[in-house]
């Protein structure tokens, strides 16, 4: 098998050759087609992520064909065309993650190689209406979207959403969802192509994050909300609750833009909003989301598909925020 090794921080991954997997008891073998990239991968190659271990194959997202069956596996597994879960271990409470939980591509071995070795519990069936690519840009974007907006989020149909950064992953899922869910949908992004991206999909409007004093403006312009779901944090994130309308939630999902630099706790508590913290999601939240983008036959937007030597490029191309949407590596192209 070939995979991309992250061998030292800040540096390239490494297209090595390795023995390809053989399937234990109780496991298989999927070779992938696809998988794809999350900013998580990203923070992992510059050392910002906790227990980092080295070597280590990066990537939490794939999908590809069941190709061998260990003993106590059905054979009939065998040449299923999957998507990986990426995470294990969530533990009994849905309302979060127990300790040992885990996310594919750190610290065991993830997606960004031909091949992989896992457990059945952790496969699910391509939606029959996706291609590879997109069934595996799905997984932790697509998952990480489900639970904010609806699990944390409670959205309702007609409420009144903003998602932040919407060219990101994550939250270009969170705009796909919360329109087909029936919700009116506003988007921050840095450019007018990608606000347009988001308006093409169904937004109602955009605003550029990089105006300054857009909270305000957006505010004169389109209201308050009922929702939103931010994956960026920094300095703007107090100005969100000047979006907030009184008893409604802020899910945070991530900080891409750094800590908040302050909090406004006075309008925090005058307004009785709430802020609520998501991560991923459970598989039962999984299955819920599957068959919602079945129902409602949506498609991941894809930016762009590297071939699985050019990660590098990929990453390079995460670092710098130029994607509208997922980025995806051809594992079949190495
Ligand atoms: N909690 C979890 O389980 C979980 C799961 C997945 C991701 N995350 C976190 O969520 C964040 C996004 O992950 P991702 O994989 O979706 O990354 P991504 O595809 O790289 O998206 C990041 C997006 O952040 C936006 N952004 C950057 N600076 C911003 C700012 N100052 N204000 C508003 N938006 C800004 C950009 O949006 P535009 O392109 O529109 O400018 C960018 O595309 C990361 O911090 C990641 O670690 C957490």
């Amino acid at each position: 098998m070939k995979a991309l090794v992250l061998e030292e921080l800040k540096r390239p991954l490494r297209l090595e050759e390795r023995a390809d997997p053989v399937a234990g008891p109780g496991e298989v073998v999927v070779t992938l087609q696809a998988a794809s990239l999350n900013r998580r991968d990203y923070w992992i190659t510059q050392g910002l992520y906790p227990r980092i271990r080295m070597p280590v194959v990066p990537g939490s997202d794939g999908a590809g064909v069941v190709s061998a069956a260990g003993e106590g596996v059905g054979d009939e597994l065998v040449g299923r065309e999957v998507l990986v879960h990426p995470a294990k271990n969530w533990g009994d409470d849905p309302g979060a993650q127990g300790e040992d939980f885990e996310v594919l591509g750190m610290p065991e071995d993830g997606t960004f190689a031909t091949h992989l070795l896992t457990t059945p519990s952790q496969l699910h069936s391509r939606p029959e209406h996706l291609s590879m690519f997109e069934a595996a840009a799905l997984p932790i974007a697509g998952l990480t979207a489900w639970r904010a907006l609806f699990t944390q989020g409670e959205l309702q149909e007609g409420q009144r959403v903003l998602i932040t950064g919407s060219g990101g992953g994550v939250a270009l899922f969170c705009v796909q969802f919360a329109i087909a869910a029936g919700a009116e949908v506003f988007v921050t992004s840095s450019s007018e192509e990608k606000i347009k991206g988001a308006l093409d999909l169904g937004a109602s409007a955009g605003v550029s994050y990089r105006e300054k004093g857009w909270a305000k403006e957006f505010r004169s312009s389109h209201g308050q909300l009922d929702l939103i779901v931010d994956g960026a944090g920094g300095s703007d994130y107090s100005g969100l609750l000047e979006l907030a309308r009184p008893a409604s939630r802020i899910v945070s999902y991530g900080f891409t833009a750094g800590a908040p630099e302050s909090l406004d706790l006075f309008r925090l508590f005058w307004k009785q909003v709430r802020i609520i913290g998501s991560t991923l999601g459970t598989r039962t939240e999984m299955e819920a989301m599957l068959e919602f983008i079945s129902n409602h036959q949506l498609h991941p937007v894809i930016d762009s598909t590297y071939a699985l030597r050019d990660g590098n490029r990929a990453l390079d191309c995460m670092k710098n925020h130029q994607q509208f949407g997922k980025l995806a590596l051809d594992c079949g192209e190495s």
